[in-house]
C-alpha cells in the first residue's frame, strides 16, 4: 500500500479482534515514529507500549471509560519529552566548549537563541506537541499499511494516566494510540471541501 492509499483508507478503529499484534509489527510501527521529522531534529518524543490487560483496563478507566482502550491489543502512550529541548541547549553549549570557535558575537547569539527559544515554555510546548503529533500520525499510517487499525485518544485524565504509567519527570503523555487488527470497517467520516479549507 502506498502512502496515499494509506491516507485515503485510514479510519479511526474502535473495535478490535482479540488476535495479538506481532511484536515485529509493533516495532516497525515505532520505527515509523522514529523516522519522523521534528523541530531542529529534537526528536522530542517517547513512547510507552502497553499490552498488559490490567493496565489497559486502568487506562480505559482514566480515558472516560472508552471501552476500545481496554479491548485494543496494544495501547501506545505518545509522550512529549521536555528533556529533549533542554538537551539541545546543553549540546549548543558543549559545541562551543569543544572549541568550535565561532566569533564571540556568533557564540553569544547561539547561546541567546538557545536560552531565548529552546527555553521559552510556549515554544517548547507547541513545537513539542507538533513533533509528537507528526510521529504519531507516522505510526497511524504505517499501521494502516500493515493492515492494522488505530485510534488516537486524547480524552483522558492526563495526571491519572501519567501516574499509572509511572511516567518520569519531564515526560508528558499527549495521546494514547490504540492498535490492533480491525473488527469493523467504518465508512469515511465527513470532511470539509477543499474550497472550505483553503483561502
Ligand atoms: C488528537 C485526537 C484526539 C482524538 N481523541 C479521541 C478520543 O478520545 N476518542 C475517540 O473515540 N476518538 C478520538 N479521536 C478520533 C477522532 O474522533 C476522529 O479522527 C475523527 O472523528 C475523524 O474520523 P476518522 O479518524 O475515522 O477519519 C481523536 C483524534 C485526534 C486526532
Amino acid at each position: 500500500m502506498d502512502v496515499l492509499e494509506a491516507i485515503e483508507s485510514r479510519r479511526s478503529i474502535r473495535k478490535y479482534r482479540e488476535e495479538p499484534v506481532p511484536q515485529e509489527l509493533t516495532r516497525r510501527i515505532l520505527e515509523a515514529a522514529r523516522l519522523a521529522p521534528s523541530t531542529s531534529n529534537t526528536q522530542s518524543w517517547k513512547f510507552k507500549v502497553v499490552t498488559d490487560a490490567g493496565m489497559k483496563r486502568r487506562l480505559k478507566e482514566a480515558a472516560l471509560g472508552q471501552k476500545f482502550v481496554e479491548e485494543a491489543p496494544v495501547v501506545i502512550a505518545c509522550c512529549l519529552d521536555l528533556e529533549a529541548f533542554a538537551e539541545r541547549g546543553r549540546q549548543t553549549v558543549k559545541l562551543l566548549m569543544r572549541g568550535v570557535r565561532p566569533s564571540l558575537e556568533m557564540a553569544v547569539r547561539f547561546v541567546r537563541q538557545g536560552k531565548g527559544k529552546e527555553f521559552d515554555p510556549e515554544r517548547v510546548i507547541i513545537n513539542g506537541a507538533i513533533n509528537v503529533s507528526i510521529a504519531t500520525e507516522h505510526m497511524v499510517l504505517a499501521a494502516t499499511s500493515l493492515g492494522l487499525g488505530t485510534c488516537w485518544v486524547r480524552a483522558f485524565d492526563a495526571p491519572a494516566v501519567e501516574e499509572l504509567l509511572e511516567v518520569p519527570e519531564g515526560i508528558k503523555v499527549l495521546t494514547l494510540l490504540t492498535l490492533g487488527y480491525p473488527a469493523q470497517s467504518p465508512g469515511a467520516r465527513p470532511r470539509k471541501s477543499l474550497e472550505e479549507i483553503t483561502f
